[in-house]
C-alpha cells in the first residue's frame, strides 16, 4: 500500500509536458484525499486506501497522456475566485488577470455598465463583480453549455447578479451602451502549431481559433464596439503575443483614442485598450 510520500514519486511518470511534474501530482492526491498541500506535508506517512490509490493512479495516467490538470480536477482558481472548467471552454489563464488589474485602474462611473465578450468560465466578468459591487456586469458566450457553466461559477461564488446570457457577440445587445468592454476572443491562427501542443489540445477550437491569422474575432468586436460604447468608453482586448501591432491598427482605424496595448508575465503583448471619445 503506497502512502502520500511514495505515491507522490510517482510524479516522475508525468511526461514532458508538464513543468511541474510534483505540483501537478500534488494537486490530483489533493483531489483524491481531500485535502490542501499542507496536509500532504504535515502526514507524509499516511497510507491511501485501496480506492484512493485506483483513483489517483488513473488521474495520473491521464495526466501523463497530456490531459489538463484543470479538466481532471474540474477546477482552476483565478483571481480570488474558485471556477469551474469544462471541455466546452478554455482554462482561464493568469496571463488574463492582467486585463483586469487594468480594468481596475480606469475611471469609470461608480455603476458603470460593464459588458464581457465570449466569457468562457465567467472568469473575466466574475472577477470584475466581484471587486467592484455597484458595476452592472453582463456577460455573454456563443454556446449555451458554456453559458451554464458561467451561471454556476456565478452561483458558486455568490455572484448571481451578473447576468450571463447567450449572444454571439453583440447579436443580442443590438441597441445597448456600455461604459467598458472587455473580451478575450478566440484569437489563434488555424495554421499555428500550437494548438498541437500542451493543453491547447483538449481545449475546443471554438475557444482558440480565428480567421484571418487569427484576427477575424478581434476585427469584428473593435468594428462593433464603436456604437456600443459611451462617450468615453473604453474598450479591453486580450490577444496574441505577436498580435499587438495589428489590434493597434484596428483600434486606429475606428477611431479610439488613448490606444495603449500592456505586456503580460512574460513581458509579451498581451491586452490592448483604448477610449471612444
Ligand atoms: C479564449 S476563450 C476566453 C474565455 C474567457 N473569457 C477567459 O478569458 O478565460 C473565448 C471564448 O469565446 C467564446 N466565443 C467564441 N465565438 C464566440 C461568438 N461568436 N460569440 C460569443 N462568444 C464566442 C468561446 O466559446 C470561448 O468561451
Amino acid at each position: 500500500m503506497n502512502t502520500i510520500e511514495t505515491a507522490l514519486k510517482i510524479h516522475s511518470l508525468i511526461d514532458g509536458d508538464s513543468e511541474s511534474a510534483l505540483f501537478d501530482a500534488e494537486l490530483l492526491l489533493c483531489h483524491v484525499l481531500g485535502c490542501n498541500r499542507t496536509y500532504l506535508r504535515t502526514w507524509p506517512e499516511k497510507q491511501l486506501s485501496s480506492d484512493q490509490q485506483t483513483q489517483y493512479s488513473s488521474l495520473i495516467n491521464l495526466r501523463r497522456e497530456g490531459q489538463p490538470v484543470a479538466y481532471l480536477l474540474g477546477r482552476r482558481d483565478f483571481w480570488t475566485l474558485e471556477l469551474f472548467v469544462s471541455p466546452a471552454t478554455l482554462i482561464p489563464r493568469p496571463d488574463t488577470e492582467i486585463l483586469i488589474e487594468h480594468a481596475l485602474e480606469l475611471t469609470l462611473p461608480s455603476d458603470a455598465s460593464v459588458l464581457d465578450l465570449g466569457t468562457g468560465t465567467g472568469a473575466i466578468a466574475l472577477s470584475l463583480a466581484s471587486e467592484r459591487s455597484n458595476w452592472q456586469v453582463t456577460a455573454c458566450d456563443a454556446f449555451s453549455a458554456v453559458v451554464e457553466l458561467a451561471q454556476k461559477n456565478a452561483e458558486h461564488n455568490r455572484l448571481e447578479r451578473v447576468d450571463i446570457v447567450c449572444s454571439s457577440w453583440f447579436e443580442m445587445f443590438e441597441n445597448d451602451r456600455f461604459h467598458l468592454i472587455v473580451s478575450n476572443p478566440p484569437y489563434i491562427d488555424p495554421q499555428d502549431p500550437h494548438l498541437t501542443q500542451g493543453d491547447l489540445r483538449y481545449e475546443p477550437v471554438s475557444a482558440l481559433v480565428a480567421q484571418e491569422q487569427g484576427m477575424a474575432d478581434i476585427r469584428h468586436i473593435v468594428q462593433a464596439s464603436v456604437k456600443h460604447l459611451y462617450v468615453d468608453g473604453w474598450l479591453m482586448i486580450e490577444h496574441g503575443y505577436d498580435q499587438g501591432g495589428l489590434v493597434r491598427n484596428c483600434f486606429e482605424q475606428c477611431g479610439f483614442e488613448q490606444i495603449k496595448t500592456i505586456c503580460d508575465f512574460g513581458n509579451n503583448e498581451r491586452v490592448t485598450m483604448g477610449q471612444m471619445k
